[in-house]
């Protein structure tokens, strides 16, 4: 799994989870009040915990394996003047007594233990349990995860054909499809309650380019995602070659629409963007 870089990280994150609303739905969802402690866990240079920070009044600790990318955490944090307490800690052996916390949670970061199990990645239960021992009694664990397959489950442009050929393709996980969809079951199986779960767009052509918004390089964008979508339909062996047909007429008239409205093109969320879930559980 490639490191993270305080860059990559920052630069990312702000596609899509940058916008104040983001923050607000979130505190939301989470329930999150001034008298609480809460746990951003793998939180690398502090993004989300920044998030939890600006609009709860919570007490935030972000706690990560990497000292480097906490480092960056700390000094981004106080440039903001904002009160968090940043530790080294690693989620599989969370150093934090059982139920210290009111809200645990996790960004982006369960899927490195996913291990080689494509249907159902046990590999991330073990880190959702250890969350959940780190939660109070009635606390909340919850985890934001992508669906790698957003781009492919229903398209308001698409024919009522090329959308049923399109769920068929999501439904088949002959791929990873990231830890999203997965994390209501694994919740389950951890024995947390009242499992909800709300989605988020992450991304989008526009934003791959977001220092200039340069239609050229939206387009090589473009082009790229075209290429692997085609690789991706191709394999995909529980598709009929009339399906697979079906889905690379679809993705040539939507890129080449895309191509010819410039505006649409930056403004796209389905063939760049994609979906995080945000699932919580209670203890
Ligand atoms: C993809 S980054 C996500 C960072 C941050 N949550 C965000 O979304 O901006 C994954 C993070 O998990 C951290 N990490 C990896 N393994 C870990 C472990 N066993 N315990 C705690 N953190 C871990 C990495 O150092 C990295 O900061």
């Amino acid at each position: 799994m490639a490191k993270c870089t305080v860059e990559h990280l920052e630069l990312s994150r702000q596609r899509g989870f940058g916008k104040p609303l983001f923050g607000l739905v979130l505190v939301k969802f989470l329930g999150c009040n001034s008298n609480h402690r809460v746990l951003d866990i793998g939180c690398g240079t502090g993004f989300f915990t920044r998030i939890l920070a600006r609009n709860c009044g919570a007490y935030i600790v972000g706690m990560d394996i990497d000292n480097q990318l906490l480092k960056a955490a700390k000094s981004i944090a106080s440039e903001e003047n904002l009160i968090i307490e940043f530790k080294v800690g690693d989620i599989t052996q969370i150093p934090e007594l059982d139920g210290s916390f009111d809200i645990v949670m996790s960004d982006i970061m369960l899927e490195r233990f996913r291990g080689s199990n494509i249907g159902y990645p046990k590999g991330i239960e073990a880190p959702i349990r250890e969350m959940k021992r780190v939660c109070k009694e009635n606390g909340v664990v919850a985890c934001i995860e992508p669906f790698y397959r957003s781009s492919f489950t229903w398209d308001p442009w698409a024919t009522p054909e090329e959308n049923e050929v399109l769920l068929k393709y999501t439904s088949v996980n002959a791929r990873w499809i990231g830890a999203g969809p997965t994390l209501p079951s694994l919740f389950q199986s951890v024995g947390l309650k009242e499992i909800e779960l709300i989605t988020w767009f992450w991304g989008g052509i526009a934003n791959e380019s977001n220092r200039n918004r340069n239609l050229d390089h939206a387009v090589m964008k473009l082009e790229e995602r075209l290429q692997k979508t085609k690789n991706l339909i191709s394999e995909c062996s529980a598709l009929s070659e009339e399906d697979k047909a079906i889905l690379f007429a679809y993705w040539r008239r939507k890129i080449k629409y895309l191509k010819q409205t410039p505006e649409q093109l930056l403004t796209d969320m389905t063939v760049n963007g994609l979906q995080v879930f945000i699932t919580k559980g209670r203890r």
